[in-house]
């Protein structure tokens, strides 16, 4: 058990992707730790509404740089200009049947744009980071709890990007010692801030459970399609790790807290709540959260689909000190309240 000091100095924080879902409720996390939070996001998948309400909720300035990560020489600039004690990065495009029909933009984007926060990092001597990967490189696990010795197996172009970036992660890590990096593997991030200021915003129909539950309950959808009604599980329907981005976001404060008094060469952690919920279980407790019927039918599986992932989260408890604290029933209730108050989410902000 590693332990943790209770003394955190304020750190200068670079959140690539901080606009975004998860980021946005993490740089709130980050400032409540005091740390100094700027943010670098293209906006390809973000509303810069998000900045502001997260800076209202956080009652601090995040400055927002719109860079590219793709583009090498902005990003050398931002480095060039200002001194960063860490980086967090979220920055990536995530959209598993996107990136079967456009492969080579997620490795450009993903793969392409790492490389060049790396390079920065490297020659601006920027020597920790906290890294955003996901369950998705464990694809089909033997078993369940999944720990993070699980065989990867990644089945999609998203998963590889979220793979070769962690190898990136690891061998940058092997060829110098000095650098430290926590990799931090989500299961299913939903919900909201509690105050229903910020929130997931899907662009288009969305591809995840929990918003397209929040948007059939809201009226924007009329019908949720169930995946399968057959999957060896406690009901037939698929069973997943759901953790409240809140909780998520937390992780991400410990993480950087961690790194900025221990060394780390690339350790990853699972962040999930270890309790696996299935969909008929989750739209039920939604319906209780929000008072709204959530009209579904079972329709075929979906390609790619597996029955049952949930994490096995002791390692991120040993190693940064955190474990999640929030039930389905705050997942939902904050979820609902997100959607209900911005039932078209940031475009109506
Ligand atoms: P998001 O799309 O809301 O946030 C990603 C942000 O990165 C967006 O604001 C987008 O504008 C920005 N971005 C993308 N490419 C960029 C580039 N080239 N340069 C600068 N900014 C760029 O997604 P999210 O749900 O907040 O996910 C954050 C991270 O967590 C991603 O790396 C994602 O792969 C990972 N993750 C997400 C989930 C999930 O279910 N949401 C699960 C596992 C892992
Ligand atoms: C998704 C991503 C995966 C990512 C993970 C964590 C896809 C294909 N995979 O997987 O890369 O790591 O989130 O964020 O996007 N479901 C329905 N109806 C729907 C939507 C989903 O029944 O309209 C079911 C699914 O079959 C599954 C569960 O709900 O059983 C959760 O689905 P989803 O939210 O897409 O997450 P994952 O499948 O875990």
């Amino acid at each position: 058990m590693t332990i943790i000091s209770n003394k955190i100095n304020a750190m200068k924080i670079l959140v690539t992707g901080g606009a975004g879902y998860i980021g946005s409720h993490s740089c709130i996390e980050l400032a409540a730790s005091n740390h100094q939070v700027v943010i670098l996001d293209n906006l390809c998948n973000a509303s810069p509404f998000s900045v502001a309400r997260a800076e209202k909720l956080a009652e601090t300035r995040f400055r927002l740089l719109q860079v590219d990560l793709r583009d090498a020489q902005a990003v050398h600039q931002v480095f060039e200009r200002e001194r960063f004690d860490a980086v967090v990065h979220f920055a990536a495009l995530k959209a598993v049947g996107e990136s079967v029909e456009q492969p080579l933009d997620y490795f450009d984007n993903n793969v392409g744009g790492s490389i060049h926060l790396l390079q920065a990092m490297r020659a601006h001597g920027c020597k920790r980071l906290v890294f955003s990967s996901s369950a998705t490189v464990y694809g089909n696990p033997d078993s369940v709890p999944v720990n993070e010795d699980a065989p990867l197996r990644v089945t999609n172009p998203y998963g590889r990007t979220k793979l070769m970036m962690e190898d990136m992660i690891r061998d940058t890590c092997a060829a110098d010692p000095e650098f430290s990096a926590i990799l931090l593997r989500y299961f299913n991030p939903v919900g909201a801030h509690p105050s229903g200021e910020i929130g997931e915003d899907p662009r288009g129909i969305p591809n995840n459970l929990m918003p397209y539950i929040c948007q059939v309950a809201v009226g924007r959808r009329e019908c949720l399609s169930v995946f399968g009604g057959d999957w060896p599980t406690v009901d037939g329907t698929g069973v997943r790790d759901y953790i409240h981005v809140v909780d998520l976001a937390r992780a991400h404060a410990h993480a950087i807290n961690t790194l900025e008094h221990a060394h780390h060469a690339a350790t990853t952690l699972n962040l999930g709540t270890g309790q696996g919920v299935s969909v008929l279980q989750l739209v039920r407790a939604f319906e209780q959260a929000s008072g709204r019927k959530v009209p579904y039918e079972i329709v075929a599986r979906r390609a790619g689909d597996v029955a049952e992932v949930y994490a096995d989260p002791q390692r991120a408890r040993d190693v940064i000190g955190w474990q999640a604290t929030r039930g389905v029933d705050a997942m939902c209730a904050d979820a609902w309240r997100w959607q209900s108050q911005n039932p078209d989410g940031y475009i109506s902000a």
